[in-house]
């Protein structure tokens, strides 16, 4: 049998490292698709020692630079002829920022790192994923978006620009739109071996002490609170792992699973095709061809 291939994003720390031992315990080859080195090693050593698999490997991504994302999508292209299965595990979500942060690409950075990478990445790594006997895109939102029922995406300043900016509000666009964009991706490739599901992740333990060292004492409390009421990465994980996993899913395309990996329905808004149509317009605008 051939061995079948995971890249996990963000795969350093949390669910994304979490899950990155489960399921190379259930001996995928998995590659922890990181931005920064030494976070990156540190945790590679923990994942291979914990799943006991030696078929686990870092490579570096930065996913909200697009440069970094087109030289990712070569350098595992170059490697690897098939993909099996992409979970889009990374977000930008510091919760300490009261003003939007900028990236090279001149982008604000939650809306290039939560969205706009994935889109790229997955448009780079597609053909790969044609190549597995049965590809996985798996893209990851909030359960927090069930308080924004009717949220929808600014089409005219999804970066803040024009209006206030506010890290939740931010994140939960980029959230909604990752949700708009499994729909919209798993249409065409309905036909196709490839399935394209999304994650409805609810409230998870952080790690703030590590995460975000130097938030200020009432903040940190307040997170403490949240925490005694949310479940672990481990526990979290299962779910990514039964969706990158599972037998019983091969077909299952267009969904989205709740962390008791139940199919639960989003936002009125966020199944209308053309809202859709119209957010995933709005994305493609972002990308300059290589
Ligand atoms: N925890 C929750 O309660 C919760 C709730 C709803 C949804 N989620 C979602 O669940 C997923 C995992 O979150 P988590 O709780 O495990 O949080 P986490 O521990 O903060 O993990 C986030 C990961 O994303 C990486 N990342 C951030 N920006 C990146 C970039 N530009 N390029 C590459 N990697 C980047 C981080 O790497 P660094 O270490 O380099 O920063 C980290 O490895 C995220 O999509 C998050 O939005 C979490």
């Amino acid at each position: 049998m051939t061995e079948k291939i995971c890249i996990i994003t963000g795969a350093n720390s949390g669910i994304g490292k979490a899950a990155a031992i489960q399921i190379a315990q259930k001996g995928v080859r998995v590659i922890m698709a990181c931005r920064n080195q030494e976070r990156g090693e540190a945790a590679l050593h923990d994942v291979r020692a914990a799943s006991g698999s030696d078929a686990v490997e870092l490579m570096i991504v930065d996913m909200s630079l697009q440069a970094s994302i087109r030289a990712f999508a070569k350098e595992f292209t170059a490697r690897y002829d098939t993909l099996d299965v992409l979970i889009h595990n990374a977000a930008a979500f510091d919760i300490r920022a009261t003003t939007r942060a900028i990236t090279e690409d001149g982008i604000e950075s939650i809306w290039a790192t939560n969205h706009l990478g994935p889109v790229l990445l997955s448009d780079l790594l597609l053909d790969a994923l044609k190549r597995s006997e049965q590809g996985r895109i798996i893209t990851i939102s909030s359960k927090g978006l069930v308080v924004y029922p009717f949220l929808k995406i600014d089409l005219d300043d999804p970066e803040f620009v024009k209006r206030k900016f506010s890290v939740q509000k931010a994140y939960y666009q980029s959230k909604l739109a990752q949700v708009m964009y499994t729909y919209w991706l798993a249409d065409p490739l309905k036909n196709t071996p490839i399935t394209v599901n999304a994650i409805r992740v609810t409230n998870v333990r952080i790690d703030v002490d590590t995460r975000y060292p130097d938030m200020p004492k009432y903040k940190r409390r307040l997170y403490a609170l949240k925490s005694k009421a949310a479940i672990t990465p481990e526990q979290m994980a299962e779910t990514y792992t039964y969706l990158a996993t599972s037998a019983d899913v091969r077909t299952t395309t267009g969904a989205y699973f709740d962390d008791s990996t139940h199919m639960v329905s989003s936002s009125g808004y966020s199944r209308d095709p053309e809202h859709i149509a119209a957010v995933m317009t709005l994305t493609y605008s972002y990308f300059q061809p290589d």
